[in-house]
This record gives structure tokens, sequence and C-alpha cells, in this order.
């Protein structure tokens, strides 16, 4: 998506271990402009699919899955990492952080992730993949479908996309970063 590489060229910010830091647009202060064109790209890129729930993981993912559920008109429902201690009926998972390195906890209610839903996932980076599965793991449990996995911008580097796209799920980068070696940003045409 042009709109998306020439901001990331223009505004992105490299930093050691591959990380892009897209803080003045995405990850802190937002682009609400720019965060509506990228939904409406997800939105002609799956319509095709057909899809009852946009779902994410906190927090990061919220703000594009919230404009992606308000296009299509569907409740949007996110992944927690802490599970609260009010809330019954949770499906839970383990997932990795790379970045991190550590584990933490993913959980969601079956009263919000239920059999049958067909879940369209969005969210903000792939890089590992490793929130993805988590979400695979989620929905699994939840009996439900997931057609679709939406990322504003993945680091093909990390591989996280082959995964996802070796199991067969559709997914869909706005932007496809190949390095960031010598902190030079390389975006995929
Ligand atoms: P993975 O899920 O693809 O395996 O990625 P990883 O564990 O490496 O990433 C963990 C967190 O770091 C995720 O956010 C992910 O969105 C974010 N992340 C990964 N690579 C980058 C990057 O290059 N730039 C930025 N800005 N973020 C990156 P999170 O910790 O779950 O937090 P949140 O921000 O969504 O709350
Ligand atoms: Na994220
Ligand atoms: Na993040």
């Amino acid at each position: 998506m042009k709109a998306l590489k020439e901001r990331i060229m223009r505004d992105g910010k490299c930093f050691e271990g591959g990380i892009l830091k897209v803080d003045s647009f995405i990850n802190h202060q937002m682009d609400p402009i720019l965060m509506k064109s990228m939904a409406v790209e997800f939105v002609r890129r799956f319509a095709s699919t057909k899809i009852n729930k946009v779902m994410t993981i906190e927090a990061s993912g919220i703000a594009p899955a919230i404009m992606v559920g308000y296009l299509l008109e569907l409740p949007v429902v996110f992944a927690k990492k802490k599970k609260p201690s009010t809330m019954e009926n949770m499906l839970t998972t383990t997932v990795y952080s790379f970045t991190k390195d550590r584990t933490y906890d993913v959980c969601v209610s079956k009263d919000y992730l239920c059999p049958g839903d067909r879940v369209l996932f969005i969210d903000d980076f792939l890089a590992n993949g490793n929130a993805a599965k988590g979400i695979i793991d989620l929905v699994r449990k939840a009996g439900a479908e997931l057609v679709g996995m939406g990322f504003l911008i993945e680091k093909s580097f990390q591989h996280g996309g082959d995964y996802l796209r070796e199991q067969g799920i559709h997914v869909e980068s706005l932007a496809i970063i190949e390095s960031l070696d010598n902190c030079q940003i390389k975006i995929k045409e």
C-alpha cells in the first residue's frame, strides 16, 4: 500500500535487532486518516471472504482492528495479555515473545469467541509470528474458524509470514519490510 510505504520511508526509524519504530503514526501517536485508509485496504483485500468477527490482540492491534470492524460493521474482540480475575469461560494460550525473550499468557472469553465464528485477525506487526500462533490456538480452542490475517507491517526477514502462508492462511500485509540491515529500511515493491 503506497501511502503506508511512503510514510514508513519518511517517518519510520530503524533500531538494533531488526526493530522498526513507527511511533509517530502507529504505535504511540496515531494518524487516524492513514489508519482509515489502511482499514479500507484490508476491506478491499478480504472482500471475497465471509467474516463475522474481527479479532486482534492488545494493545497496538486495537486501533487498526476497530477501524476494520467499523467499516465492516462487525464486532471487534481483542485478546487480553493478562488474565482478569473476574472473567469466567476463558480460553488461554501461551505466547513466546522473541523481542522480549519471555512468555506471556493471552486469553479471550468464550462469550466473545464462539464456535462457528469466522474470524479476521488484524494486527500492527508480523515479525516471527508468535502472537499470530497464539491467536491460531485460541481460535482453534474456541471451535471458530480463522478466515484471514491482516497486518499493517510484515518484516519478511523474520519469517512469521512464511509460516502462516505455509499453513494455508490467507495473509495480507500492507507493507513488507525485507531488511533493516545497516539501519536501512528496504520495503518490498
Ligand atoms: P511475533 O509476535 O511476530 O513473534 O513478534 P514478537 O514476539 O517478536 O513481537 C512482540 C511484540 O513486538 C508485538 O507487540 C509486536 O507487534 C511487536 N513488534 C515486533 N516487531 C516490531 C517492530 O519492528 N517494530 C515495532 N514497533 N513493534 C514490533 P506487543 O509486545 O504484543 O505489544 P503491543 O505493542 O501490541 O502492545
Ligand atoms: Na502488536
Ligand atoms: Na507493538
